[in-house]
């Protein structure tokens, strides 16, 4: 049997980058359909080095409708794996239509073309933020779907809607929505990695850059929330088992055979939660470095603490997270000295 080609819209991006090389890893044939929007050239490089080939690209948008269809076929594409979107979490309350004309209409336009060329097979890129402030921890699939704080988080809650109601219409397709946790670190040997535009709004690369000298020092976002060292708590998981987590995905609905219409949803991350001032200093450990930090104000929006239970992906998908929180550190900062010895320093703000 031929290898199958799987489309990586958002494939030059920082999770579909780094999937795109599990997927190649895992026996299939990865092609890349992105704009470029906010990702760059290099990391097409970056992929070519790792793998020793030219991953086939597509510089395109997922909302024209065209392109993708021609994209599709052209590639003989049998799986899609839908990164492309924007995620912004603070730009997405300054510019809601922004986001939801673009996030939903390539999801649309994507679910229709698959349709339309007799694609089934979707793995949804979700997202934690749809549990909101969790009553209970670790949040499980069951938990709760709290209103979302932003329109960005909205954008990824009515994606969902919109994939469980295709498949409740009995329309031919197989669809895991993976909800992340915190995606961090870098592909090890340094070739890719996550290219933040301006100042970082996350937390690792932000630390990665001080660390790099190019931020003074980190502000630690309140430490009077009700966890044990005041600073809130996150799942952080490294992109390679998040990345290996979608290949797990896509081989779980090929296993479903003829079923024609399946939807599900599973959490991915580690199960363990680390508080701010963990990351700090297992990033200290992990790269040698002192960090320069003080303690700030809360940032608005933020939710005290939220991990997974990811047990159902275990379970089903066979897949649990292997990387520890210091690899994912070493990674992301083994990759911040390389981009620091490939580029100007990047410190403009907007
Ligand atoms: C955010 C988004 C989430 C998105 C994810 C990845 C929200 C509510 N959630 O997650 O939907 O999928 O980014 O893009 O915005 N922190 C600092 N100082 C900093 C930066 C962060 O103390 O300079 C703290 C934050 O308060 C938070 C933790 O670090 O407690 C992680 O922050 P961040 O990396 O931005 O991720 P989330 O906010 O969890």
């Amino acid at each position: 049997m031929a290898t199958p080609s799987i489309l990586v819209t958002g494939g030059a991006g920082f999770i579909g980058s780094h999937t795109v090389v599990a997927l190649a890893e895992a026996g299939y044939r990865p092609v890349v359909y992105d704009n470029f929007s906010n990702s760059q050239q290099s990391i097409l490089e970056g992929l070519r080095q790792i793998l020793g080939y030219e991953v086939p690209c597509y510089v395109a948008d997922c909302t024209h409708r065209g392109a993708l269809l021609e994209a599709m076929e052209r590639e003989q594409v049998q799986g899609v794996i839908h990164f492309a979107a924007f995620k912004a979490v603070g730009e997405s309350v300054q510019e809601p239509l922004r986001y939801y004309r673009n996030n939903l209409d390539a999801l649309l336009t994507l679910v229709e073309v698959m349709l339309e060329l007799g694609v089934h097979d979707l793995i949804f890129s979700s997202s934690c933020t749809v549990y909101g402030e969790p009553e209970q921890l670790p949040v499980t699939e069951h938990s709760p779907i709290l209103p979302a704080i932003s329109p960005y988080g909205n954008t990824k809650q009515i994606g969902e809607e919109i994939l469980r109601d295709v498949v409740r219409a009995g329309k031919p397709l197989r669809i895991i929505s993976l909800r992340y946790f915190n995606p961090i670190g870098a592909h090890p040997s340094a070739l890719i990695g996550e290219l933040p535009i301006g100042v970082p709004n996350n937390l690792v690369p932000y630390i990665t850059q001080t660390a790099a000298g190019l931020r003074p020092e980190l502000v630690v976002f309140g430490d009077d929330y009700p966890t044990p060292d005041g600073t809130c708590i996150r799942d952080y998981i490294h992109v390679m088992d998040l990345a290996e987590a979608h290949v797990a995905a896509l081989r779980s609905l090929e296993r479903l055979g003829a079923l024609a219409s399946h939807y599900d949803v599973f959490n991915i991350g580690t199960g363990e939660g680390a508080s701010v001032l963990d990351v700090v200093r297992a990033f200290e450990e992990a790269s040698g470095n002192a960090l320069p930090y003080r303690i700030g104000p809360r940032r608005p929006g933020d939710v005290a603490a939220v991990y997974a239970d990811a047990t159902k992906a275990r379970d089903q998908l066979g897949w649990t997270a292997r990387r520890t929180l210091r690899e994912a550190l070493a990674d992301a900062w083994r990759w911040e000295q390389r981009l620091q010895t490939l580029a100007p320093p990047n410190t403009e703000s907007h």
